[in-house]
């Protein structure tokens, strides 16, 4: 079967199998913390160490998890499709690590690998445990809010977590790569995977011109109603099928 330009959109559903919490969902994050407390710069400017300390435990749950059939599926979705464009409120790096490449990829809210200085455009990615690099930058660096903060080594600012807080804006570039993908031509194939789609921009996106619009999502969201098939099973499960249904028997 030839096929196609393909947008993908995921959330935190799509890694729930790989044992990382959702947000919204049962036993998701925001059931039992505040978000207000925890992802805001406002957040941040008060309490650095427990915005931290949050973040350095969900890379570490991250870090311990592996991608799952659904990010799999999806690499094997890209090898096929002429185009394909995965546009992931994810900030795990799960669809990264199951193969598919960062050019086919805009993490529209961040990467939480990445540290990002509070006060210039200063980042670095860590792919090393947190301990390696950022006692080689602590080294130099000792911020007077503590000891255990990481400061810039460029302005002094204070390090953050790279990625989307509440009351921030997306990053301009981001929002170019997916309307310029998505400005050269109807899709043929738009799947939206495990997310409630609550932001504007996602259900804007999904639900640009397409032949075939697929929610795979257990739940009903705002994008149900628009999807010409909605798949309400896990993603691991449904996916794979999907894909193989889609390209014959094998799969392959
Ligand atoms: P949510 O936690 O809001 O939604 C997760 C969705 O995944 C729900 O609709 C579930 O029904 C669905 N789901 C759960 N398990 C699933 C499975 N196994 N297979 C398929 N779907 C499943 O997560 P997001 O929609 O990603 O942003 O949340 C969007 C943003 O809100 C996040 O990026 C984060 C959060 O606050 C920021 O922090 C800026």
């Amino acid at each position: 079967m030839e096929i196609m330009r393909v947008l993908v959109i995921t959330g935190a559903g799509i890694s729930a199998e790989s044992g990382i919490p959702t947000f919204r969902g049962k036993d998701g994050y925001w059931r039992n913390l505040d978000p207000m407390q925890l992802a805001t710069p406002e957040a941040f400017a008060r309490n650095p160490r427990l915005v931290w300390e949050w973040y350095n435990e969900r890379r570490e749950k991250i870090r311990a998890a592996q991608p799952n059939p659904a990010h799999e599926a999806i690499v094997d979705l890209a090898a096929r499709a002429r185009d394909l464009l995965l546009v992931t409120q994810n900030v795990d790096d799960l669809h990264l690590r199951a193969g598919l490449t960062p050019d086919k990829m805009v993490q529209i809210h961040g990467d939480i690998f990445v540290n990002r200085c509070s006060g210039c455009a200063n980042e670095w990615r860590t792919n090393l445990g947190d301990a390696d690099i950022d006692q080689s930058r602590l080294a130099g660096a000792r911020h007077s809010m503590g000891d255990d903060l990481l400061e810039c080594d460029r302005c002094g600012g204070l390090m953050r977590p790279g990625v989307v807080w509440f009351g921030e804006m997306l990053d301009p570039r981001k929002i170019d790569a997916v309307e310029e993908y998505l400005s050269r031509g109807d899709t043929d194939l738009t799947l939206v995977v495990g997310t409630t789609a609550l932001f504007g921009y996602i259900l804007d996106w999904a639900t640009r011109p397409s032949k075939r619009l697929v929610e795979i999502n257990p739940e009903m969201t705002p994008i149900s109603r628009f999807a010409a098939e909605k798949i309400s099973e896990p993603a691991a499960k449904a996916l794979p099928r999907l894909i193989s249904e889609m390209f014959g028997a094998t799969g392959k």
